[in-house]
C-alpha cells in the first residue's frame, strides 16, 4: 500500500502568543510535532513531509530520529490549504494515498489512524475526513452533512451560523487524500476575511465534481485535542501524562502517587521498579528492572540499571548507575559520571565527570570531581577533590581497594597507588605509591597535665579578680 504523510506545521501560532513555532512546544519533555511525526513513522510511509515555516532551521534542529522525514517550506502562512499545496511538487512521482495531519494534534495515535486508512481505502474514496464528536466543538470545523448523512462541506468556527455552530461531529484535521484529488487544492479560494486559504473546502469541492467522500466519526475526543493555546498545551499535557503512566503501569512499574510524577515520553521503565512520590525522570532517561525510585528525585538523560536505589532528593544528570549501586539521600551526580556496580555513593555527596568502581564507597558529604576511582575504595566523610587550580580542572586517580581517611583533601593532578591508606585529614599534595600510608597532617603532642594547671591559674585570676571588688566595697562603706 502506497502511502505518504504529510504534517502541516508552518502555522505562526499566534494563539499561543510566544515567539516559538507552535509545533516546536514541549509536551512531556517532547515537542509536539515529534509526536505527530513518530505516530507517521509507525505507518512506515514512503515518506514524511513536514511543511514548516520561516523557523524551519530551529525545527530540523529539535527533531530526533527524522527517518524518512523530509522538510518543505511555507514561505508565508497562507493557511492550511496554501501548506500542502507547497507539499505537492514533491509527491509528484507518489501515486497512492497522502495522510495529513496538523502538527498540533499530538494525542493522536497509530490504531486510529490505520483504522481510518482501513475504512478510507475499503470505501474507495478519493477524499476521507476523521471526523469525532466535541463536547464543546469550540475552534474545531463543524462537519456538514445533508439529510441523507452525506458529508458536503466543513465550515470553519469563525464563519458559523449560530445553527452550524451547534453541530458537535467536528473536523480533527486528519485527512487521507488520493494522489490524484491533491490537484483540488488549486481550486480552494481566499477566504475573504482571513486571507487564508483553508484545507477544509477541498471538502465541498470534491463534493461538487461527484467525488467519493466521507468522514469517518472515530476515536475519542481526548485523541484529537488540536493545541491552538497554552491552556490547550495544559489540557493536552495531563492526557499525555495519564497516558504515559498507564503505559508504565501495563510494563508492571508502581507508582506509589502517579499524580505527582513527572514521566518524559521519551524514557524508559523497566518492570518491577516502583517510583515513590515527586519523582521527575526527565529526558532520555533509561530505569531497568526491580529499581527503587525514592521520593523527590530528579533524573535526567541517564541510565540506571537493574536493581539499583536511588534514595530521596537526589539529582542525577546524564550519568549511568550500574546494577545493584546506591545513590543518595541528597546527593547530586552532576554529568559524566558513572557510578559501578554495587558502588554507593550516600548523604550529601557531589560527582562530577567521574567514574566510581565496583563496590566502592563515599557514604557521607564528600566532593568527588573530575576522577576515576577504582574497585573497592573507601571515601571518608568529607574527603574533597581539588580539582581546579583556578585555571584548569586536573584529574585524581584514585587505584584500587584505597582508603581514604575522612576530611582529606586530594589536590589534584594526583594518583593514590593500589592498595594504599590516606590517614585521615591529610591535604594530600603528591602522588602515593602502592600499599603506602599517606599522612600529611602534623604530628600530635601531648602535655601531661596541662589542662589542670590551666584551670588552677584561671581560678587564681577569678579569686583575685574578686577580692579586690570585696575591699573596694568595704572601703567605700567606710567612708
Ligand atoms: C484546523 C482546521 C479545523 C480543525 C482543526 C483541528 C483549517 C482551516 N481548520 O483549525 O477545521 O477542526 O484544525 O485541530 O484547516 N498551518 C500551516 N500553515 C498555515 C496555517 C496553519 O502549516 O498557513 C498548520 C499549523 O501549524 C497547524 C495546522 O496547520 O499545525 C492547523 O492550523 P491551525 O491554525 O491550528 O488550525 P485550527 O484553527 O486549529
Ligand atoms: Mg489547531
Amino acid at each position: 500500500m502506497n502511502l505518504a504523510g504529510i504534517v502541516l506545521a508552518a502555522g505562526l501560532g499566534k494563539r499561543m502568543n510566544s515567539s516559538l513555532p507552535k509545533i516546536l512546544h514541549i509536551l512531556h519533555g517532547v515537542p509536539m510535532l515529534q509526536y505527530v511525526v513518530d505516530t507517521l513513522q509507525k505507518l512506515k510511509p514512503e515518506k514524511i513531509i513536514a511543511v514548516v515555516g520561516k523557523h524551519a532551521g530551529l525545527i530540523r534542529d529539535s527533531m530526533q530520529n527524522p527517518g524518512t522525514l523530509s522538510y518543505v517550506e511555507q514561505r508565508e502562512p497562507k493557511g492550511t490549504g496554501d501548506a500542502l499545496l507547497q507539499a505537492v511538487p514533491y509527491l509528484k512521482n507518489f501515486h497512492g494515498t497522502a495522510v495529513v495531519v496538523n502538527g498540533d494534534t499530538p494525542l493522536i495515535t497509530e490504531k486510529t489512524i490505520r483504522k481510518f486508512l482501513t475504512q478510507h481505502r475499503r470505501k474507495k474514496h478519493v477524499l476521507s475526513l476523521l471526523s469525532f464528536i466535541a463536547a464543546d466543538p469550540g475552534s474545531y470545523g463543524r462537519i456538514m452533512r445533508d439529510k441523507q448523512g452525506n458529508v458536503m462541506s466543513i465550515v470553519e468556527n469563525r464563519d458559523a451560523t449560530a445553527t452550524q455552530s451547534e453541530v458537535r461531529e467536528v473536523n480533527s484535521g486528519v485527512y487521507a487524500i488520493e494522489s490524484k484529488a491533491l490537484r483540488l487544492l488549486k481550486e480552494i479560494k481566499m477566504n475573504k476575511a482571513t486571507g487564508e486559504y483553508y484545507l477544509t473546502d477541498i471538502v465541498h469541492i470534491a463534493r461538487g465534481k461527484g467525488m467519493a467522500i466521507d468522514a469517518f466519526c472515530i476515536g475519542s475526543e481526548d485523541e484529537f485535542i488540536g493545541v491552538n493555546t497554552r491552556q490547550d498545551l495544559d489540557k493536552a499535557g495531563s492526557l499525555m501524562k495519564f497516558r504515559i503512566i498507564g503505559k508504565w503501569c501495563d510494563h508492571g512499574v508502581t507508582f506509589i502517587d502517579a499524580g505527582s510524577v513527572f514521566i518524559s515520553a521519551n524514557s524508559f521503565i523497566g518492570q518491577g521498579t516502583i517510583i515513590y512520590p515527586n519523582v521527575h525522570i526527565e529526558g532520555a532517561t533509561k530505569i531497568g528492572r526491580r529499581c527503587a525510585i525514592f521520593p523527590n528525585v530528579r533524573i535526567l538523560d541517564s541510565i540506571i540499571e537493574d536493581d539499583a536505589t536511588i534514595k530521596d532528593s537526589t539529582l542525577i544528570e546524564k550519568s549511568i548507575v550500574k546494577k545493584k549501586a546506591s545513590v543518595g539521600p541528597f546527593a547530586h551526580i552532576r554529568p559524566g559520571c558513572t557510578i559501578g556496580e554495587n558502588a554507593k555513593i550516600g548523604n550529601f555527596v557531589e560527582v562530577k565527570n567521574a567514574m566510581i568502581g565496583p563496590d566502592t564507597k563515599a557514604s557521607h558529604l564528600s566532593y568527588l570531581g573530575d576522577a576515576k576511582i577504582g574497585k573497592g575504595v573507601n571515601i571518608g566523610a568529607g574527603t574533597i577533590i581539588c580539582n581546579y587550580d583556578g585555571f584548569k580542572k586536573h584529574i585524581t586517580s584514585i587505584e584500587n581497594n584505597v582508603f581514604i581517611g575522612s576530611d582529606s583533601q586530594l589536590i589534584a593532578p594526583v594518583t593514590i597507588g593500589q592498595g594504599s591508606i590516606v590517614g585521615a585529614g591529610s591535604t594530600i599534595t603528591k602522588d602515593v605509591p602502592a600499599n603506602a600510608l599517606a599522612l600529611s597532617r602534623v604530628e600530635q603532642t601531648n602535655i601531661e597535665g596541662w589542662a589542670l594547671r590551666r584551670q588552677k591559674s584561671r581560678q587564681y585570676v577569678v579569686d583575685s579578680r574578686q577580692q579586690r571588688t570585696k575591699r573596694k566595697r568595704n572601703q567605700k562603706a567606710k567612708k
